[in-house]
């Protein structure tokens, strides 16, 4: 049987999973398999083996359930608790694949936005960006970098109506990039804009928890609650086998020409469950793999 790592509370009793957590690992203790705390300050610190402290020694196969890490971050948290006698389920390999853009978005070309990308560090001059978007070959397009968009910023530093409009392209990208600061992932991303339909209208975001291949869960989209759309997954079953990664989410929303699209792929380890969401079906899933 798997354990379960847990973010730890920062402010809590030692030993404690974060508030935001407990209804997930309350879930799987009760499937039965043991919860066991990671230090994220310590892990993003670049502390790696203070990070694990709290892991019991000898813990065996285990899967990650907590805040998002960086590549780098996991591949030091995965050799820590290799160190201790604890492996995770998901390789860092894996964990980049279905975490970043670039990693995923080749297995699912067919079922995602058209998307280009450069690699961008912050602090740099954002250079290339009108090669990049010409070879989108598209008019609109968002912006976001391999991880993250800043959507709720949406007409300032994510929505372009018109990429050859040159000037438009270059100011909501370096607000983008501006706005995401230390935490910009990988570089920047330019993605069709596709007619999605809102929830309103009957559309909506779903997501969809994939275990070896099969979707355990479809949950709301931790951002609407309330609204769970049920989408078709006929389409989606075969990217996601071509995924290495194990544990995965695919949100999906409803395009206007009634095609059911997948706007982002993420390592379940670190997908968002929506609140008052009972975790218990897939906390049984988790444990037995
Ligand atoms: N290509 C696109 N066309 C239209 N809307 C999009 C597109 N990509 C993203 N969006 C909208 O922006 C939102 C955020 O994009 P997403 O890639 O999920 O970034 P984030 O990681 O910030 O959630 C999506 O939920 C969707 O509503
Ligand atoms: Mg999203």
């Amino acid at each position: 049987m798997a354990a379960v790592l847990f973010c730890a509370d920062p402010l809590g009793p030692p030993g404690r999973v974060d508030e935001h957590f407990k209804a997930d690992a309350t879930a799987v203790r009760e499937a039965g398999a043991t919860v066991a705390v990671i230090d994220h300050d310590a892990l993003t610190a670049g502390d790696a083996a203070r990070a694990v402290r709290r892991v019991p020694a000898g813990l065996g196969p285990a899967w990650y359930r907590g805040w998002m890490v960086t590549g780098a971050q996991y591949t030091a948290l995965a050799a820590a608790l290799t160190a201790k006698g604890c492996d995770l389920l998901t390789d860092p390999t894996a964990y980049r694949t279905a975490h970043e853009l670039p990693g995923w978005y080749p297995a699912f070309t067919e079922v995602t936005p058209a998307s280009a990308w450069l690699a961008h560090e912050p602090g740099h001059p954002l250079s290339g960006l009108d090669a990049l978007a010409a070879s989108l070959g598209t008019t609109s397009a968002i912006v976001k970098d391999y991880v993250k968009s800043r959507k709720h910023e949406w007409d300032t530093a994510c929505f372009i109506p018109d990429v050859t409009d040159t000037e438009a392209l270059h100011r909501v990208a370096s607000t983008f990039v501006r706005l995401r600061g230390e935490d910009l992932a990988g570089g920047v991303v330019l993605r069709a804009f596709e007619d999605f339909v809102p929830p309103a209208d009957g559309g909506g975001e779903a997501r969809v928890w994939w275990l070896d291949g099969e979707p355990v869960a479809v949950t709301a989209h931790p951002d609407t609650p309330g609204h769970q759309p049920e989408p078709d997954l006929t389409a989606v079953h075969g990217p996601v086998s071509r995924l290495p990664a194990r544990f995965i989410t695919t949100d999906l929303v409803l395009r206007a020409d009634g095609a059911w699209r997948v706007v982002e792929v993420g390592d379940g380890q670190v997908s968002d469950w929506p609140a008052r969401t009972g975790f218990g079906p897939l906390a049984g899933a988790l444990a037995a793999a």
